[in-house]
């Protein structure tokens, strides 16, 4: 009940960097695994499709999150912050996640089905990114006015791929 009580969208934040642990955690909340035994993940997903990849934009690089290690890969080494949305604040946030469709995973749905599901999907891990945030006091915002093109471009997409929202994440401005 705290965490709906708090949770809410911020356009305001500390470009003051993340703490490792930190942003593992968020990654986590968003799309870990939670049951190991199966797979299963922190958020729910059209026919256990799991076609979601969770990609963080940080000032050192673009990364993806790898849910079965738990672990960041990174896809390359360029600062593409400023292409993370069209917002003033984005640029200047220490983390921007991506949410990412691989239309290569969702063979199971039928043709009308996967733009709806991918959004769907999507949507249930960017909740997931807001209680979380709301339990450890930092501001976020889901972001759908992203150019998609310029971005998908600078994140190395494939053709299977399509970027549904991104979600800004960081301390409160003011905070520190
Ligand atoms: C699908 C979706 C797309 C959104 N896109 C943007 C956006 O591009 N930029 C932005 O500042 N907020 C965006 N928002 C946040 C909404 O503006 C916000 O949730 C709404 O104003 C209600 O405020 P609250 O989240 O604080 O309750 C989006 C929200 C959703 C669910």
């Amino acid at each position: 009940m705290q965490v709906l009580k708090e949770r809410k969208s911020s356009r305001e934040f500390s470009p003051q960097e993340l703490p490792a642990q930190e942003l593992s955690n968020i990654l986590w909340a968003a799309f870990g695994i939670n049951r190991p035994e199966t797979g299963g993940r922190t958020a729910p997903s059209a026919m256990n499709m799991q076609e979601i990849d969770v990609y963080a934009i940080l000032a050192e690089g673009l990364y993806r999150y790898e849910a079965k290690t738990h672990a960041l890969k990174r896809i390359h080494g360029n600062d593409i912050r400023a292409l993370a949305g069209k917002q003033p604040f984005v640029k200047d946030a220490p983390v921007n996640i991506v949410m990412v469709a691989d239309y290569s995973r969702t063979t199971k749905a039928s043709q009308d089905r996967k733009n709806v599901y991918a959004n769907a999907d999507a949507a249930y891990i960017s909740e997931n990114i807001y209680l979380y945030c709301a339990s450890e006091g930092l501001a976020t915002v889901v972001r759908a006015s992203v150019d998609r093109q310029a971005l998908a471009k600078a994140m190395h997409l494939g053709p299977d791929q399509e970027i549904i929202f991104a979600q800004t994440v960081g301390y409160p401005k003011g905070s520190r």
